[in-house]
């Protein structure tokens, strides 16, 4: 590490220090509260005696980590996606998508059967990676790898396109001869984090000829809201998403987690 960049990271912590002192003065509160680095606006978020004036105007910032630890403090927050380390399901568990990811999605998403109604993916793993890398950076998605309790890789799926207080799913992709729970499963697995990250709705497309899958969205509840020649877009309510979430408990019998 580079001195500037040390003593960059020691003032970080010093200030952190400060700001998680419950006996901050308000005008060394509100000062943070626009810092920089978002981990300091986090911390004043989380820090019980942070005027709730202080508190009201983080409810307006970019960062997706400062609207968490403000939905800690209990604020309702716009919504916005975090990519957990893992969601623990019954039979699956999700993990966050890496470069190291990239050789079983191009195998995956060049699958003759599998390609079929998916856009389509170049089979250079090369080129997969560098999507990879620059997904670690992008906050406005969450690439998820479906993994078996074996951990081994059994599907992807994504969440994207935040729309005010609904998000779009898709890049949904199981293995050959999956076991059968698992699209119910997953499908849950994504209701269930997006419903914690605060979506009311969400949207989809699905081809016309995908016909299985958008019987599969049907029967959770999803609308169909338009159609061109190639796609049928899709709508479901926070109220369908609950039903089914309910309807279909008995395939996350002892619910889910999510380590951040
Ligand atoms: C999308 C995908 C992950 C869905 O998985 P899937 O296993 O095909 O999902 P299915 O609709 O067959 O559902 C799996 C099982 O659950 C059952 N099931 C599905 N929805 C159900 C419901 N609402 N109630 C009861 N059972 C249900 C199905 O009948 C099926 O059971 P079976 O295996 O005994 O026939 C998978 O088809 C895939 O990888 N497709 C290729 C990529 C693709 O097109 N992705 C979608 C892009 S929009």
């Amino acid at each position: 590490m580079t001195n500037e960049a040390e003593s960059k990271d020691s003032a970080i912590n010093r200030i952190f220090r400060e700001v998680n002192d419950n006996n901050s003065p308000k005008e060394l509160l509100a000062t943070i509260s626009k810092s920089d680095e978002e981990i300091l606006r986090g911390a004043v978020a989380l820090n019980s005696s942070t005027p709730a004036d202080i508190l009201e105007a983080l409810l307006n910032d970019s960062s997706s980590y400062v609207l968490s630890c403000l939905r800690k403090r209990g604020y309702k927050t716009r919504p916005v996606f975090n990519k957990p380390k893992a969601i623990i399901g019954h039979k699956l568990l999700f993990k966050d998508a890496t470069i190291d990811d990239a050789a079983f999605i191009v195998e995956l998403r060049t699958n003759e059967k599998k390609s079929m109604y998916i856009s389509k993916t170049s089979n250079d793993v090369k080129q997969q990676e560098a999507w990879l890398e620059k997904y670690s950076k992008d906050c406005e998605q969450v690439y998820f790898i479906i993994l078996n309790k074996e951990r081994e890789r059994v599907g992807t799926v994504r969440l994207y396109d935040i729309q005010g207080d609904s998000f779009c799913w898709g890049s949904w992709l199981l293995i050959e001869g999956a076991t059968s729970s698992y699209a119910i499963e997953s499908a849950l697995l994504v209701y269930h984090f997006a419903l914690g990250l605060g979506f009311e709705r969400a949207h989809f497309s699905v081809r016309r000829g995908n016909e299985s899958v958008w019987n599969f969205h049907e029967r959770f509840g999803a609308l169909k809201t338009s159609e061109t020649n190639e796609d049928y877009s899709y709508s479901i309510s926070l109220e369908a998403i609950q039903q089914s979430l309910k309807k279909y408990s008995k395939y996350l019998p002892n619910g889910f987690s999510i380590e951040d």
